[in-house]
């Protein structure tokens, strides 16, 4: 089917996805965010693809959720159409997720980066949960996933102020994982998503998965989640192969099982 609002390209390992609605900075309206789901779908089971990389373009990775869309809506609109449940299929992908940004990623879309799990951003990249300022506050995980990644005082004020922060800031906050010239920031991604998708595969999903489970667990939990996970790549012809590769000094030739 092809997309209105999505660009999605297969590359050697892992699938680029751009964000394309360059005429509103990429705001995300509902049919953009079906795209994405949709697309995020078919890519889980596709198991040439072994990471995913999104991406918007130089101005904005996407300024938040489309406003003109919700402005009318009442409050038994916005629980029928319960647009924010579609993006917890993002957060429950499987797959490794960078989000590579530029530009604004403010609201919904600084909530859809950090649903991602590995951010690259340029050094124009600004971010922010400027909702705020339109009456409203995040909805798509700001208040819980900015707070768990900066902290209390630091997502209270981006939560209050709706001040943007620049990619150096948000770098040290934590909030990313690297800032490179904007020329280059899509290729540096691209270069991660290589690397990952050079993995073995079912270590990297259970691996993600129990950093993942940190979120939202007690410490005793999460270290028996890690220890099952760990034990379980035992079962895994990839566990075999990457030691005995170890001992013969010669690289593993993973098999994704
Ligand atoms: N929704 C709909 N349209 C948007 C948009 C959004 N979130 N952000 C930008 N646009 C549109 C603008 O309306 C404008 O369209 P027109 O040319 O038709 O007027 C176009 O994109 C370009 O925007 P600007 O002219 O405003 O560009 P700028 O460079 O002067 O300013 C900006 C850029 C600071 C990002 C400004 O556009 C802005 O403040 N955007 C809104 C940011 C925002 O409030 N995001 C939160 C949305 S709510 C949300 O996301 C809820 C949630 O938790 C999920």
């Amino acid at each position: 089917m092809p997309h209105q609002f999505i660009i999605v390209t297969k590359q050697d390992g892992y699938t680029l996805i751009q964000l394309n609605r360059p005429e509103v900075l990429n705001a995300l309206n509902i049919k953009l965010m079906e795209e994405l789901v949709d697309t995020l779908e078919l890519l889980e089971k596709d198991d040439e693809v072994r990471c995913v990389i999104l991406a918007g373009n130089e101005k904005a990775f996407a300024a938040g959720a489309d406003i003109k869309e919700m402005a009318d809506a009442s409050a038994i609109d916005m629980l029928m159409r319960d647009q924010f449940a579609r993006w917890d299929k993002i957060r429950k992908f499987k797959k490794p997720i960078i989000a590579a940004v530029s530009g604004f990623a403010l609201g919904g879309g600084c909530e859809l980066m950090m649903s991602c799990d590995m951010v690259i951003a340029s050094e124009t990249a600004k971010f922010g949960q400027p909702e705020i300022n339109i009456g409203v506050m995040p909805g798509a995980g700001g208040t819980q996933r900015l707070t768990r990644a900066v902290g209390k005082v630091k997502a209270m004020e981006m939560v209050m102020t709706g001040r943007m922060i620049a990619a150096e800031e948000a770098l040290r906050w934590g909030l990313i994982n690297k800032v490179v010239p904007v020329e280059y920031y899509l290729e540096e991604a691209k270069a991660w998503a290589k690397e990952i998708a050079s993995k073995p595969p079912v270590a990297i999903r259970l691996a993600k998965e129990a950093v993942l489970k940190a979120l939202d667990t007690t410490i005793e939990g999460g270290l028996e989640f890690e220890r099952k996970n760990f034990y379980l790549l035992f079962a895994s012809e990839d566990q075999k192969e990457g030691m005995n590769a170890f001992a013969e000094k010669r690289k593993a030739e993973w098999k994704g099982k």
